[in-house]
């Protein structure tokens, strides 16, 4: 890849979760599921609800304000705020305007971004790209959800699987040959029915009727999801570090979508990257969609898990179909 003038990365991270904690023993007493089976075939034991007032934009604006002092960064130096979020607060406005009236990002062009759980990935790629122009200086990317509110309580093929979040990072300059390396992003609409919401916008609006049929909630063909997500995680960081030239032993820390556990240890096995580079949270907070990546990724930061120099690779894929990857080289200091 030719040598960039300037290098877009990741200057601060935060993340937020709602306080209530709902456990597989909570769910054994709502469908008809048991803790040992979630655990063996998902790898989660619990995950957080937002409460019936709380929001999308309530979970990212404290991810925001968290990536922002760690970032040492005010509102107003933000450029551009990308909100990747498939269960934003209204259709219109978008969560991204609202994020910006409440952040008093004066300045600050603001959008959602649609790509599911390859959502902060792709976020995070286009933010990189105003900084790498030189367009602008400073972006806030939010990887937010609350998918317990679209989910159907009576369907236990998806309910245990899903919880809320939200995860942000402050994208600015870095030193060169640091921040964002390469990335993948990709698509391939004719899975689109694999995972999907089926009445929700134009071509179904919601209605009594939909209503009355759950097609205003969550509809997932798993094992088409599984299949098509284990190819897609190793080989969406195979295809950014091809662009680089860079063997895969060169990754040190691998930071993926949190679907299922063992999806997650399969990609682990394509990148032969052993468990403990691969930093794993579902256990605690399931499938957050957008939020996961920026949240594993903000907590590993936060724990000291990554020293300056590290390569970094962040893997997602999702409804759409949708995937991404990015290989990062963390460009803060420890
Ligand atoms: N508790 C107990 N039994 C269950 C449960 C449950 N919660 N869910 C399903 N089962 C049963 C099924 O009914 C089935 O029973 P049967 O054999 O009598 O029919 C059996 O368990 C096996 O079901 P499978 O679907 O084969 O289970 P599998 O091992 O494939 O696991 C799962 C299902 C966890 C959904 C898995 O397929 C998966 O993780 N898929 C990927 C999901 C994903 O990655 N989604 C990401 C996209 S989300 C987004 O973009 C918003």
């Amino acid at each position: 890849m030719t040598a960039k003038k300037i290098n877009a990365g990741i200057l601060g991270t935060g993340y937020y979760l709602p306080e209530k904690i709902l456990s597989n023993n909570d769910l054994e007493t709502i469908v008809d599921t048991s803790d040992e089976w979630i655990t063996e075939r998902t790898g989660i034991k619990e995950r957080r609800i937002a409460a019936d007032d709380e929001a999308t934009s309530d979970l990212a604006i404290r991810a925001a304000e968290m990536a922002l002092k760690d970032a040492k960064t005010s509102p107003e130096e933000i450029d551009l705020i990308i909100v990747a979020t498939l269960t934003s607060d209204r259709i219109i406005p978008s969560t991204a305007c609202m994020i910006q009236n409440r952040l008093g990002a004066s300045r600050a062009a603001a959008f959602d971004l649609s790509a599911a759980c390859a959502g902060f990935a792709y976020g995070l790629t286009v933010a990189a790209q105003f900084i790498e122009t030189g367009a602008y200086k400073k972006a806030l990317v939010i990887g937010a959800e609350t998918l317990s509110k679209y989910i159907n309580w009576e369907d236990r093929n998806t309910c245990v699987l899903f919880g809320d979040g939200a995860g942000a990072a402050v994208i600015g300059q870095v030193e060169d040959g640091f921040g964002l390396l390469s990335f993948d992003l990709g698509s391939d609409g004719a899975g689109g029915d694999a995972i999907q919401i089926p009445s929700s916008g134009s071509l179904m609006p919601v209605s009594k009727e939909s209503i009355d049929q759950r097609l205003n909630l969550i509809h997932m063909n798993g094992k088409d999801v599984f299949k098509f997500a284990v190819k897609v995680m190793g080989n969406t960081v195979k295809r950014s570090l091809e662009k680089l030239d860079m063997p895969k032993e060169k990754i040190d820390w691998l930071v993926p979508h949190q679907a299922n556990i063992r999806i997650i240890q399969s990609a682990a096995r394509r990148l032969a990257m052993p468990m403990d580079k691969v930093v794993v949270n579902i256990q605690k907070y399931g499938n957050m969609s957008a939020a996961c990546i920026p949240i594993a990724l903000a907590e590993a930061a936060a724990e000291k898990r990554f020293h300056k120099g590290d390569i970094i690779a962040l893997s997602g894929f999702g409804a759409g179909l949708t995937w991404a990857s990015c290989i990062i080289r963390w460009s803060k200091e420890d």
